[in-house]
């Protein structure tokens, strides 16, 4: 393998911003240039929509196009040279997942199209094989909608009812609420690792305990959990723990299931296909072993790849150094959004992740993003994929700036500029 690795080499150096963001290429362009009767110099590019979607750096994009320049093949299916480098390749990025992750065994880890895609997987192939009308699924009211939406088809399918976790004023989970709603037909805990509204990290440690107590299994959302800080998912004992390629500076197209194989081996597939099958016959198909069950079609086999760059690159300069950068720029953001007179920030919960949804009195997060944007500043505004959290927090949308590794405190003070900018604008 050693021949195709596509290496990052990366001296250990102390957290040089500057050197990381000459990394990402897009991060050195502007934004917004004119040319004709008023022209106008961009601005340059202040990215605060990691939460969204990530950049990407150099080592993935060289890796992804070295990849389909020299070995791209279809995998798992040809007895050529191409198909086996191809198929050496995907497996490694499965390898690579496993350890990002520690999980069990690489055995349990799928790779699916998205985050999204990994948690409709288990609500099909789990909970609407095993739970039964009358069973209970719990989730929390600070859920992105992908771990609310696949629930209620299943719920609608199979009679289940689903019971909600409250959270806080500052978006802290209610940890006593929580426990007190498991009951004996209670069959299933879907709970996000990281809000990607408030930022809040949830105790996945504690929340897995409190269900295996009640023998019930977890799954967790990762996606925003992973790019913020190490997770171990032994250690935190979920049974199954999603997350999605492009928001870890990795491509689209990629996410990835992580289950205990012992719950993988019960489950039946949940899309049919090519090269997951063992043998096809008009008087019955008979399955492979997972993670193959669960990988029908063509997989997404460059972004398995590029994924497997991204956090080659991540791990390169290393995830407790990262979490130090984020945690400096939260702390310095939110001091800096606070001296402005009319912003409150929703999700306050302590160790929370580099995440800042805000709302200014008299500007709608829309026009405020609309106007942020003409100065270079790039925030998310909205329902972030999370109307039920909305309404508990009592707003109908807000701006976020997320964070990412490759953010500055220049940036911070950009974004901060803007929305003052905005608030002259409108007067308020
Ligand atoms: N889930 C993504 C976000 O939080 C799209 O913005």
């Amino acid at each position: 393998m050693s021949d195709i690795a596509y290496t990052l080499e990366r001296p250990a150096a102390p957290y040089d911003v500057e050197r990381i963001r000459a990394d990402f290429p897009i991060l050195s362009r502007t934004v917004h240039e004119r040319t004709g009767k008023k022209p106008q110099p961009g601005k340059p590019l202040v990215y605060l929509d990691s939460g969204a979607s990530a950049q990407k750096p150099r080592h993935v994009i060289d890796t992804m196009t070295r990849f389909l320049e020299e070995d791209y093949s279809n995998i798992h299916r040809g007895v050529h040279f191409l198909s086996q480098r191809a198929t050496d390749r995907f497996e490694a990025a499965r390898d690579s997942v496993a350890a990002f992750l520690n999980a069990p065994s690489r055995d349990g880890i799928v790779f699916t199209r998205s985050a999204t895609e990994a948690i409709n997987l288990v609500a099909h192939s789990y909970a609407r094989t095993f739970l039964e009308p009358g069973d209970e699924i719990i989730v929390s009211v600070m859920e992105h909608h992908a771990n609310i939406v696949p629930w209620q088809l299943a719920q609608t399918a199979r009679g289940l009812a689903i019971k909600v976790v409250p959270v806080d004023d500052r978006g802290v989970l209610d940890l006593d609420a929580y426990a007190k709603l498991f009951g004996p037909r209670t069959k299933m805990v879907a709970i996000t690792h990281c809000s990607n509204v408030l930022g809040t990290v949830t105790p996945a440690k504690e929340i897995v305990r409190i269900a295996h107590q009640h023998g019930v299994p977890v799954l967790l959302d990762g996606s925003q959990a992973v790019v913020h800080g190490t997770v171990d998912v032994k250690d935190i004992g979920a049974d199954f723990y999603v997350f999605t390629g492009h928001k870890l500076y990795g491509p689209t197209g990629i996410g990835v299931l992580c289950a205990k194989p012992e719950l993988l081996k019960t489950m039946p597939p949940y899309q049919g296909g090519g090269d997951m099958i063992q043998s096809v016959s008009f008087s019955g198909t008979t399955f492979k072993e997972a993670p193959a069950r669960f990988e029908a079609g063509t997989p997404p086999i460059t972004e398995a790849i590029g994924l497997a760059a991204a956090i080659d690159y991540v791990e390169g300069i290393g995830r407790d150094a990262i979490a130090a950068h984020e945690h400096d720029l939260l702390t310095y953001a939110t001091a800096r959004l606070q001296e402005i007179e009319g912003l409150r920030i929703v999700g306050t919960a302590p160790g929370k992740a580099a995440i800042i949804s805000f709302v200014v009195d008299g500007v709608h997060p829309h026009d405020l993003g609309t106007v942020v944007d003409q100065y270079g500043v790039a925030v998310r505004v909205g329902q972030h994929c999370a109307e039920p959290l909305m309404d508990r927090m009592g707003v109908g949308s807000t701006a976020r700036a997320s964070f990412a590794l490759y953010n500055t405190r220049a940036e911070a003070d950009a974004l901060v500029d803007a929305v003052k900018a905005v608030k002259e604008f409108f007067g308020a």
